[in-house]
């Protein structure tokens, strides 16, 4: 079938919160952009670039009316800097009943509200970190601290902004100073996660409800990490060429464990998937912890699609080049909107 596909993107510089640093993750949109239109003409699509315009929503769609899309390949991760729109865009699609790729508003909101999605998950029984979110940095603590590590990050910031070195705590006193940078920085609460201290898997899972694929297991190898360094993603491992983190955290084809680890891995990032309602492609974060439990950490709808990000390497594992990941998303919005068996 050729089909016209509109990439609708955002052309954001920056967050409305964080440093110039955080910019970089915003750029690195662009070159995915430019891969997934390779990918589509790979199929024998046509393509064309919508961007979102953040103040008309009206021209927006007139556009996409005017260029005659099939599908909206949705790209959008924030307007005006913030992150919180991206479900208005997918609302607009929705309204105008233009079909769509990836996960529709309500997952997308509810997984960029980290507390929210902690929530959701634990009603469903999915096991998540012990935790709590900070409104002030001298709010009162629920639970005790004493004898555990904990996390410190924003509470709906994703990509990895505001987690450095220094988001790993030990005590009060930390704990308190880490969350008021959050706060200060990123104007937004701080949730405090328990540490997960043990391995690190990523998740990707392909297709809509029941039937998605779970795609074989990436881990984050941080052998080569100094020990000194805590073992977490940071921002500059996720974004920044020119630091040690980048080069010392890559991620990996998930080393070899034992089945029935792997067959838990997979069940919980299936059920965490299911619980948010992510839809068309998406990657759930977990962490092992000493005793062999995983505990979801992350939920990610519309994860970076670029051939050499995690998803890709995740589909190419099963046998999927860049072209067929694609053309499977875009059956699946097409399917979703009712317009493909
Ligand atoms: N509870 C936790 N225990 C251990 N490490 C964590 C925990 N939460 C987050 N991390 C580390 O911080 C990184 C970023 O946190 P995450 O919640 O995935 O934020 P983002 O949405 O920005 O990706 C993770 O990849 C992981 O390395
Ligand atoms: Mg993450």
């Amino acid at each position: 079938m050729s089909l016209r596909i509109a990439l609708l993107e955002t052309r954001d510089e920056g967050l409305a919160g964080g440093d110039d640093r955080d910019a970089i993750a915003v750029r690195a949109a662009e070159g995915a952009a430019l891969a997934l239109e390779r990918a589509c003409r790979a199929n024998g699509w046509s393509t064309v670039r919508v961007e979102a315009r953040a103040d008309a929503p009206d021209a927006t769609l007139a556009e996409l009316a005017r260029a005659e899309v099939d599908v909206v390949f949705q790209l959008v991760e924030s307007l005006r800097g913030e992150a919180r729109f991206e479900a208005a865009a997918a609302w607009l699609l929705e309204w105008a009943r233009i079909p769509y790729t990836g996960s529709g508003p309500v997952a997308i909101t509810l997984a960029l509200e980290k507390p929210i999605a902690r929530a959701v998950l634990q009603s469903r029984g999915v096991p998540i970190p012990e935790g709590f979110v900070l409104e002030h940095a001298e709010a009162a603590i629920p639970i005790s601290l004493a004898g555990r590590r904990w996390i410190v990050k924003p509470a709906r910031e994703d990509a990895s902004h505001g987690i450095d070195a220094g988001s790993v705590v030990d005590d009060e006193s930390s704990l308190r100073a880490r969350a008021q940078h959050v706060l200060r920085t990123f104007r937004q609460p701080a949730l405090v996660e328990e540490y997960v201290d043990g391995r690190e898997f990523n998740v990707a899972l392909l297709g809509s409800g029941p039937t998605a694929e779970v795609l074989p297991l990436g881990e984050i190898d941080y052998s080569r990490l100094d020990p000194s360094h805590p073992a977490v993603l940071t921002y500059a491992a996720k974004w920044d060429e020119a630091s040690v983190e980048y080069h010392a955290t890559p991620s990996i084809g998930a080393r070899p464990m034992a089945r029935e680890l792997e067959e838990r891995i997979r069940a919980t990032a299936r059920a965490a998937y299911a619980a948010l309602g992510l839809a068309g492609y998406g990657r759930v974060d977990l962490r092992v912890s000493a005793r062999g439990e995983p505990f979801v950490i992350d939920v990610n709808p519309n994860p970076d699609l670029s051939p050499d990000a995690g998803f890709q390497k995740a589909a190419a594992r099963a046998g999927l080049d860049h072209a067929h990941t694609v053309r499977r998303i875009v059956d699946d919005a097409l399917r979703r909107a009712g317009a493909l068996a």
